[in-house]
This record gives C-alpha cells, sequence and structure tokens, in this order.
C-alpha cells in the first residue's frame, strides 16, 4: 500500500497545554506510529516570529514544544521531527510562490483581513500594526507543505484557507514551470475533543484559560479546583451538558469511566470530589510523560541534537528539490546550455476557467491566467448548476459579468483586480 504523507507544523509561540495534548499532540503522535504513514513534523519557529519580538520567549517555547512531543511518545527515527529555522530551502521557496501568487488572493486571508478589519473599526490605517510577516504568513506556510510534497495536512478548521492557498501556489507553479509539487489537503480532526478551558470557553492561550500540559502535581490540582462550575450543593443532581468539568474528563477517560463519571453527576457528586477525580484520572495519563518530560528538559543539547538530526533529513528531500526548482525558474548556471530565450507570445498561453467541487461538498469556480496564477475564486454554491451559470455569463460577457455577481456571491471573495480577470477571459482556450 502507498504510504501517505502528513506534514504538520506548531508555532513555538507559548507552554503546551492539555487543549494542545488533546486536540494534536496525542492524536498526531499516535497517527504517525501507523504503519503506511510517513510524518513530518516540524517546530514553526519562522511562523513564531510574526507575533512574537522575545527572543527568549521564541527559543524557551521551543524547547517546550519539542521537550513535550518527544515525551508524548514521538520518535525520531521514525517521523521526519525538525526546526522550519533549520530548512534555509523554506525561506527561499516562500520567495518563489511569493512571485506565483496574486496578491490579491493574500488580501483575503482570513488573519490578515481579521487585522484591517480590526483597524477600520477602530478608525486606524488599515495596515497599521500590521507587518508584512503576516500578510505572507499563508505563503511561508505553503512554502512549508509543498516542500515536502506532503498529501495530508492535519489541521484546526481556521486552517483550512491556508491549505487551500497552498495548493493555489502549488497549482500555479506547476502549471508554469511542469509538475514539481503534489496538492495536499487538510485533515479536520472532527472526533479529537476541543478541550474547554477553566471558564468553560475553548482551552486557548488568547483566553488565558489553559492548564499547562506538564504543570506540577500540585499546580495541576490547584488550576483543576479553578474550573468554572454551577453553585449546585452535594447531593444536588448535576447536569453534564455544558460542564467543563465533565467535557475534560470524557478526554481522558474511556467509556465506561465516562458513563460512571455521568452516574456520579447525576447522584450529586459534590463539586470538590468531582475536581478530585478529575485531577486523578489526568495525572494517571500525564504522570508518566511529565517524568519524560522533565528529563528531557534537563537535556536541552539532547533535544537540539535531535533537532539538527530531523532537519538533516528534512534538507535530504529539500535540497535537492530547491536545486530542481531553481532550474526550474531558470535561475541556472550559464557555464554552457544557455538557452535561446522563447517569448511568452510563442508559447500559445492559454488561461483556465475551473469548476470543482470541495470537501465541504460546494461547488466553486476559478480562473487561472495563461501564467497560472490565480485572478479570481468564488466562493461555494450549493449547487453545480450556479457556479455554472457564473461561469457561462463570465465567457459570454467577460469582466462586466463580475458586476452582476457581486450582488449574488461575497464580493470580498471576487478578485478586484478586473484588468487581470479581463485579460485572463480573453486567454481562454
Ligand atoms: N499555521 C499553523 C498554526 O497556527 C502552524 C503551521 C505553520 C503549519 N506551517 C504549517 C501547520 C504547515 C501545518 C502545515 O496552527
Amino acid at each position: 500500500m502507498a504510504t501517505t504523507r502528513f506534514l504538520t507544523g506548531i508555532t513555538t509561540s507559548g507552554t503546551p497545554h492539555l487543549g494542545n495534548y488533546v486536540g494534536s499532540i496525542r492524536p498526531s503522535v499516535r497517527a504517525s506510529l501507523a504503519s503506511n504513514v510517513e510524518s513530518f513534523y516540524f517546530l514553526a519557529d519562522y511562523h513564531a516570529l510574526i507575533k512574537i519580538d522575545e527572543p527568549a520567549r521564541i527559543q524557551r517555547s521551543t524547547l517546550e514544544i519539542a521537550a513535550s512531543w518527544l515525551a508524548c511518545g514521538l520518535d525520531p527515527a521514525k517521523v521526519v521531527f525538525y526546526r522550519q529555522s533549520d530548512i534555509p530551502e523554506i525561506p527561499e521557496l516562500t520567495w518563489f510562490f511569493s512571485c506565483v501568487l496574486g496578491k490579491g488572493v493574500l488580501n483575503r486571508a482570513h488573519a490578515y483581513k481579521a487585522a484591517v478589519d480590526k483597524n477600520t473599526a477602530a478608525g486606524n490605517d488599515p495596515d497599521a500594526d500590521v507587518n508584512v510577516g503576516l500578510f505572507m504568513y499563508p505563503v511561508l506556510m505553503g512554502a512549508d507543505i509543498l516542500m515536502f510534497n506532503a498529501h495530508k495536512v492535519p489541521v484546526g478548521r481556521d486552517q483550512i484557507q491556508h491549505i487551500e492557498m497552498a495548493r493555489d501556489m502549488g497549482a500555479s507553479f506547476n502549471h508554469l514551470y511542469g509538475e514539481h509539487f503534489v496538492l495536499p489537503e487538510a485533515v479536520i480532526e472532527d472526533n479529537v475533543a476541543t478541550l474547554p478551558g477553566l471558564d468553560g470557553r475553548k482551552m486557548s492561550k488568547s483566553y488565558d484559560n489553559t492548564i499547562p500540559l506538564f504543570a506540577s502535581r500540585e499546580q495541576l490540582k490547584k488550576l483543576i479546583g479553578g474550573i468554572v462550575t454551577d453553585s449546585k450543593a452535594p447531593g444536588e443532581p448535576k447536569s453534564t451538558e455544558g460542564s467543563a468539568l465533565f467535557q475534560i474528563y470524557q478526554a481522558f477517560a474511556d467509556e465506561a469511566e465516562t458513563a460512571a463519571f455521568a452516574k456520579a453527576f447525576a447522584e450529586g457528586i459534590a463539586w470538590g470530589d468531582a475536581k478530585q477525580m478529575l485531577f486523578e484520572r489526568i495525572d494517571r495519563e500525564i504522570a508518566p510523560l511529565r517524568d519524560k518530560y522533565q528529563a528531557l528538559m534537563a537535556e536541552p543539547q539532547r533535544i537540539e541534537e535531535i533537532l539538527l538530526a530531523g532537519a538533516a533529513k528534512a534538507r535530504a528531500q529539500a535540497t535537492p528539490l530547491m536545486r530542481t526548482l531553481r532550474h526550474a525558474v531558470g535561475l541556472r548556471p550559464l557555464g554552457a546550455g544557455v538557452q535561446e530565450a522563447v517569448t511568452k507570445a510563442a508559447k500559445a498561453a492559454t488561461a483556465t476557467l475551473k469548476q470543482y467541487r470541495e470537501k465541504d461538498g460546494k461547488f466553486y469556480f476559478k480562473l487561472l491566467n495563461a501564467e497560472g496564477v490565480l485572478v479570481l475564486q468564488s466562493t461555494g454554491f450549493d449547487n453545480p448548476k450556479a457556479a455554472g451559470q457564473r461561469i457561462a455569463a463570465l465567457r459570454a460577457e467577460g469582466v462586466s459579468a463580475l458586476a452582476g455577481m457581486a450582488a449574488q456571491v461575497d464580493v470580498a471573495a471576487v478578485a478586484v483586480n478586473e484588468a487581470a480577470v479581463a485579460e485572463a477571459l480573453g486567454q481562454l482556450g
């Protein structure tokens, strides 16, 4: 059976918490042990620089995240485990993609748009406090993924758009320079729990409601003591529905344990006792990992060596690929074999307007110009006919059809660069 290559990055901007463990580390480590998969896991420290300008925090987080994944059973002999900044080919590929991706695509990236919307709402300059790194975030991520020809990218829902953009970059590059890249797919883990935090909202650094994965026993107990509950007295039946305490327990317990815990709720267990049970259940799973974590944290040099060995494995693929790509785009030695320049016109370039279906079940269309650059991207339609009608209108009426569409599709999702759309429509075969 052919192996499937999984790849995912973890931004080195904080200390791993129980939500990261349940939602990402535990399922990823399990998945990496399967026999027909190849896994690439890396510390996205270039991405971390976008939002963190405290060098000590970047370094500390890199160490903590690496130690956490290793302590939780990631086997560096079986997976390729590396640090993004040890792979200089990644920023080089980022530049190549920057030159084939339309700027309008990045204007529509969620994270950038959210920053712009916030500024606009506050009456500030739209780009106030937005660094170019934030704008380029999806391009760097595309390079991370396509560099290693990953098939599947396990990510949270908020990252789906980035995977779509990675596909666009790969498709544009392939169209222009030959088939070099596999187009990746997002994998959304619907069956792993998103863990509630201390206040009942999703456990997240940005809500400051987390329980550090490797808090000491004492600290863990104390934090669990602080999980919000209602004010029902001991003896009063308690609802499991909407109970953060219950949901966290469930993420650690098996079915029988969960059923017993639900029964205790119905029978009116005191909140203090329920918290004690939760604490013991989590600690049972985490304690052995915590010991490994402490041992690893005491030997940062060992982790450094593991990451460098991982980088060597990753570069064994990245370096030759980059050599091929440099040649493909024309960054070539001049010594011998300089080719005659063939003009674009002589290549009889054609644009493409295609309709396709995505994993979300919706129907989309997009227009790539003759260079393979995406110039128009629709939002999702519920049926193929709706998408097809708009394609027909574009073919028949040209760019003027866009005006009619703006009312029906999300205007923001339609390329605003009408000149580019008009040119590409003129190049359709
Ligand atoms: N953007 C991802 C996150 O915030 C981290 C990341 C960077 C990533 N590069 C990646 C994830 C490549 C998957 C693949 O979660």
